[in-house]
């Protein structure tokens, strides 16, 4: 090991007890995580954001090429450029592009083309995964790019949670007019759109049920 590009772990060493209580509370927080579809117009302090955007640069990623890129809209004109072409591409979906079993299994949900919370919520998220680096326009390689991305996702996601707000993981596929509209270089592909803010004082989600740790965890002791 060259100890020259090495430093030491930062860690501390915890009880089983202190570890068993810490796990637990920590599911029971990120149990309570839900996609919200009805956002408040209140506004949230872009430093917050940030601090949420860094927790989720700080994700694992393959050779840690960090294949992602986060851009952060609250400029009220370009949230609606994206509302507009958003609903197009959902129309289309809704209207002939999605199966008949998808929209049957989206039913639960009332969703349908209608946007409106791109307008409503103070901060869009829109995230981009990057096939490869353009480092003076030459491409260098990323690795698991897609892997890599939904991790720093999971990140964002919990980071938002924990922040004390709310977000929507949205998909209005396909989502190459994101990268027009935000003018991105040739190397970023729209992988996500997440509005964030507080929820409306009445709002509601679909009554879902999780999968039971039985469903979801083999164990081979
Ligand atoms: C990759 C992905 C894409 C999604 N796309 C949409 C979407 O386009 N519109 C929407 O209303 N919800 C979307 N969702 C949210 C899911 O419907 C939601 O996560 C699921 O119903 C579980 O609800 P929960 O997040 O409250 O636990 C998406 C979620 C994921 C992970």
């Amino acid at each position: 090991m060259n100890k020259q590009k090495f430093i030491d772990l930062n860690f501390e060493f915890q009880s089983e007890e202190k570890m068993l209580e810490n796990s637990h509370d920590f599911y029971k927080k990120m149990d309570k995580r839900r996609s919200v579809r009805e956002f408040s117009n209140k506004k949230v302090p872009q430093e917050i954001i940030e601090n949420i955007v860094m927790t989720a640069s700080s994700a694992p990623s393959g050779a840690h090429k960090q294949p992602w890129s986060f851009c952060a809209v609250s400029n009220p004109e370009l949230k609606h450029k994206i509302r507009i072409a958003a609903e197009e591409e959902e129309y289309k979906s809704y209207n002939g592009r999605m199966s008949e079993e998808w929209l049957k299994d989206l039913e639960p949900f009332e969703t349908d083309y209608n946007k409106p919370f791109i307008d409503i919520a103070p901060w869009i998220i829109v995230v981009f995964k990057k096939p490869f680096d353009l480092v003076n326009n030459e491409k260098k390689k990323n690795y698991y790019i897609s892997e890599s991305v939904g991790i720093a996702v999971g990140f964002l996601l919990s980071a938002i949670h924990n922040a004390g707000l709310v977000a929507l993981t949205h998909t209005p596929s396909p989502m190459n007019f994101l990268e027009k509209v935000l003018n991105r270089p040739e190397n970023e592909k729209a992988f996500l759109l997440i509005p964030i803010g507080y929820p409306t004082e009445n709002a509601s989600v679909p009554h879902l049920k999780r999968k039971s740790i039985e469903q979801v965890l083999s164990i081979y002791n």
